[in-house]
């Protein structure tokens, strides 16, 4: 879908001399260049990161987020960058609100390429704590929005394809204690990735998942306590914990022509520690 240079196939080195966290130093060529994605949950975390790096490879970013004061921000600070920007409020477990916001970039813009499905409301807890309120709320706005993602993709990207990015979690593949609900949203996220694939592929349009490790976000860090943190160091092989960052390089290669033959499938963000039995 990308006709524009990427800098992944010049510079194959490039992530072994990379600082950590040197997203902005070190951004690779502006392969999204003329691009337009959206992003929900785009306003903090992870998703903000995400939003940052497609902007800092060229991309036009909406930033859907319930919390539309700090989408509001997020546009603020990204124009001031220099990049393109436009924020959007609203659930994202409500269809209309993804669909409006894809519809509002594709009329702004004129095209609509890039959908990040990265929004959810998470709780932990012990499985008789759990309501049908608390089930019901993260079954939507963690598996029911990338359906409505993935709708939105279908009905607004052009007839050069694009790219859908969901991100689901390494709690996808493990027994994952005090997160049953969770871990179900997350694995169904990569069922509607396989099967997103399959129906999207003959429009061009890739549809990908991404499933971080435990990664420090103001989100995550309500639901865990530092006994936690260090637990999860001890079984991480590369010996420390994710940042929104690496999360973020990964989605910008998903979203770019480097991954232009890569669909249903999904990449692990996680330093190895779904591998490890330590
Ligand atoms: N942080 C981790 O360790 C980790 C690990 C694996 C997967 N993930 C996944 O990554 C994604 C982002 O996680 P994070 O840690 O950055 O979260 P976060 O809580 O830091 O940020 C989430 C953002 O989404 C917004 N949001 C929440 N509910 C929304 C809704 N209903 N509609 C629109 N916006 C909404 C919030 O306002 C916030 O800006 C989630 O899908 C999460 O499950 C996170």
């Amino acid at each position: 879908m990308d006709t524009a240079t990427d800098a992944h196939t010049r510079r194959p080195n490039e992530t072994h001399t990379m600082p950590m966290n040197a997203l902005h130093m070190n951004a690779p060529a502006r392969s999204l260049e003329g691009r337009v994605a959206l992003v929900t949950g785009g306003a903090r975390g992870i998703g903000r990161a995400i939003v940052d790096h497609l902007a800092d490879l060229g991309a036009t970013v909406g930033v859907l987020d319930l919390k539309k004061e700090l989408a509001d921000q997020a546009v603020t600070e990204l124009t001031a960058q220099g990049h393109t920007a436009m924020a959007f409020g609203g659930n994202v477990a409500e269809r209309d609100v993804i669909m409006d916001a894809a519809a509002a970039l594709k009329s702004a813009c004129g095209r609509f390429d890039i959908m990040v499905s990265n929004a959810m409301w998470v709780r932990y807890g012990p499985i008789s704590e759990l309501t049908p309120e608390m089930v019901r709320r993260m079954v939507g706005t963690g598996f029911e929005s990338v359906i409505w993602g993935i709708q939105a993709a279908e009905a607004h990207m052009g007839e050069d394809g694009g790219s859908v990015i969901n991100i689901a979690s390494a709690a996808a593949f493990l027994g994952l204690q005090r997160g049953l609900t969770y871990a179900g949203v997350k694995a169904g996220v990569l069922g509607l990735t396989r099967a997103g694939a399959v129906d999207l592929g003959p429009r061009g349009i890739r549809v990908n998942a991404v499933c971080p490790g435990f990664t420090t976000t103001e989100g995550v860090m309500l639901n865990v306590t530092p006994e936690m943190v260090q637990k999860r160091l001890a079984r991480t092989p590369m010996q420390r914990v994710g940042t929104p960052e690496d999360v973020a390089r990964v989605a910008g290669f998903l979203a770019s022509s480097a991954s232009g033959f890569v669909t249903g499938e999904y990449i692990k963000v996680d330093g190895g520690a779904t591998y490890a039995h330590l």
